[in-house]
C-alpha cells in the first residue's frame, strides 16, 4: 500500500515541476459569452500577433457568424486591411525568415488555449521582462528564453525582474513597472483577457454554439415535462 502511494507521489511529481519557474499562474478572467470581449480580443490579435502567428481554421466569415456581428463591421473592424471575409486568419510571415529572425517558427495558434491553458496564456503575455543577456532584449517569467518579443510592450511600457536566492538559485519574484506604456494596468489586463478569450473560443469554435444550444434544450425539457406530467394525470385518472 505504502509502495502504490509513493508511485502515485511519483506520478504527480512533473505536475509541481512544469508549475514552476519561480512565478505562480495569475488566473485569466475571460467569458466566452461576451461578444464585445471576443471581438475586440479578434483585433487586437489581428493588430499585434498575426504579423507572427496564424490561426489557420477560423476564417473572418467565422467570427461575424459566431460572435453575431455583421461580416462588414469584421472586415472594417477586425481583419486587416484587403483581407476578404472568406480568408483564413493566416500570417503574411514567411517561415524561413522567421526561423533567421527568431531562431524557431512561431507556431500556429489555434489549439493553443487547450495546449496550455487560459491562465498559462495571460500568464505569459504578461510575463515579459528586460533581459540584455537575450537575444532580443526581453526574457519571459513563465516560458524562459523564449525567442519571441513582446509584442504589446508598447501598451504595457517594460517590466524589470525581482529576484531572491533559493536553496542557491536566482528565482523571480515579482515583476515590477521600469517604463509605463500606453494602457494603464487595469486596461492592460482587460486586453489580455480579451486576447485569451479569443484563443479559447479559437481553440473550440463550437462553444458558442453549444452554449446558445444549452438555452433551447433546457426550454425543451421543461415543456416537454409539463406535456408528460399532464398526460400522466390524464392517463391515471381512470385507474384510480
Ligand atoms: C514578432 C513575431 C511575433 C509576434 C508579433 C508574436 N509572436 Fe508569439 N511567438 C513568436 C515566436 C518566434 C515564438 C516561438 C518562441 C519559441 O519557441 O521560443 C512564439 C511563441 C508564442 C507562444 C508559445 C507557444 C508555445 O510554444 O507554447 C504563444 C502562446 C504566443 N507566441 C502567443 C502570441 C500572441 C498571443 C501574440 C500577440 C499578442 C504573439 N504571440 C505575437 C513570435 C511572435
Amino acid at each position: 500500500m505504502k509502495k502504490l502511494l509513493q508511485s502515485c507521489l511519483l506520478l504527480l511529481m512533473p505536475l509541481g515541476v512544469f508549475a514552476g519557474g519561480g512565478m505562480d499562474l495569475d488566473s485569466a478572467d475571460y467569458d466566452l459569452s461576451d461578444t464585445k470581449s471576443l471581438e475586440n480580443g479578434a483585433y487586437l490579435y489581428v493588430q499585434y500577433c498575426l504579423g507572427c502567428h496564424s490561426t489557420k481554421y477560423i476564417r473572418y466569415l467565422n467570427l461575424a457568424d459566431d460572435f453575431g456581428i455583421k461580416q462588414q463591421e469584421i472586415l472594417e473592424k477586425v481583419a486587416p486591411e484587403g483581407a476578404g471575409i472568406y480568408d483564413k486568419m493566416l500570417t503574411a510571415m514567411n517561415g524561413h525568415d522567421a526561423k533567421k529572425w527568431f531562431g524557431t517558427q512561431p507556431p500556429d495558434l489555434s489549439l493553443i488555449a487547450r495546449s496550455r491553458g487560459a491562465d498559462w496564456l495571460y500568464s505569459y503575455l504578461k510575463g515579459f521582462y528586460i533581459d540584455p543577456a537575450r537575444p532580443l532584449g526581453v526574457n519571459n517569467a513563465i516560458y524562459p528564453d523564449v525567442g519571441m518579443p513582446n509584442p504589446l510592450w508598447k501598451l504595457q511600457g517594460k517590466q524589470k525582474a525581482v529576484y531572491k536566492t533559493v536553496d542557491g538559485q536566482e528565482v523571480i519574484t515579482e515583476l515590477v513597472t521600469e517604463e509605463r506604456g500606453t494602457m494603464s494596468a487595469e486596461e492592460f489586463d482587460k486586453s489580455v483577457n480579451d486576447i485569451v478569450n479569443f484563443l479559447v473560443y479559437a481553440g473550440e469554435p463550437i462553444q458558442l454554439e453549444r452554449i446558445s444550444m444549452g438555452k433551447y434544450v433546457l426550454f425543451f425539457i421543461l415543456i416537454f415535462g409539463v406535456i408528460a406530467y399532464l398526460l400522466k394525470k390524464e392517463y391515471w385518472k381512470d385507474i384510480h
